[in-house]
């Protein structure tokens, strides 16, 4: 039973280092450079290849997630030049020069913990998946006005599905946050 077991683990190993060597060679490839989160970065990667998976796959910034992968839950969600972007819709090729906000860039920032701390008061999260790009969805909201109305942040979270907790508390989360941080983010 080990023996089949390293065997298999054995054949894995190699067939991860045949693809590894493959895209080495992979006359496909492009280099694509552009600033994550303040830091300039580089990939060879395939134009097409979805900013998703580039960021997840190649930059390891698992904190962006995939829900749909269609365009419809905003579980992807980032900041490309300040604007809100489902990143399994981006071919990567796009965002060369650009500059890249995801989840990771808060952290330690005051609108996380801001947001953090709503969400946790106001249990806006519950399994968590969207959380993410519920708060890059908000953190763009309130970059750019900083005292919504419920309405306002209503339609500002209407790409960013949630299974779980019925918008109210996640509005609610989001209100909270904004007079926590009071204008500051402007
Ligand atoms: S995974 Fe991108 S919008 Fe759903
Ligand atoms: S907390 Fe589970 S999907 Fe939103």
């Amino acid at each position: 039973m080990k023996k089949v077991k390293s065997d298999k683990l054995a054949t894995k190993a190699k067939s991860a280092t045949k693809a590894k060597s493959a895209k080495k060679k992979d006359s496909n490839l492009v280099s694509i450079n552009f600033s994550l989160n303040g830091k300039q970065v580089g990939v060879r990667v395939h134009p097409m290849d979805r900013l998703l998976d580039v960021l997840r796959d190649e930059l390891g910034h698992f904190g962006t997630k995939e829900g749909c992968g269609e365009g419809e839950c905003g579980a992807c969600s980032v900041l490309i030049d300040d604007e809100l972007v489902n990143t399994c819709l981006v071919p990567v090729l796009q965002v060369s020069g650009r500059k890249i906000r995801t989840i990771e860039a808060l952290k330690g920032g005051k609108e996380l913990a801001a947001l953090q701390n709503a969400f946790v008061v106001q249990n806006g999260t519950q399994c968590g998946f969207c959380t993410p790009g519920m708060i890059m969805a908000a953190v763009h909201l309130l970059e750019t006005n900083a005292q919504p109305s419920e309405e306002q942040i209503r339609e500002a979270m209407a790409g960013n599905l949630c299974r779980c907790t019925g918008y109210v508390k996640i509005v609610k989360a989001v209100q909270m946050a904004a007079e926590e941080i009071g204008g500051g983010l402007l």
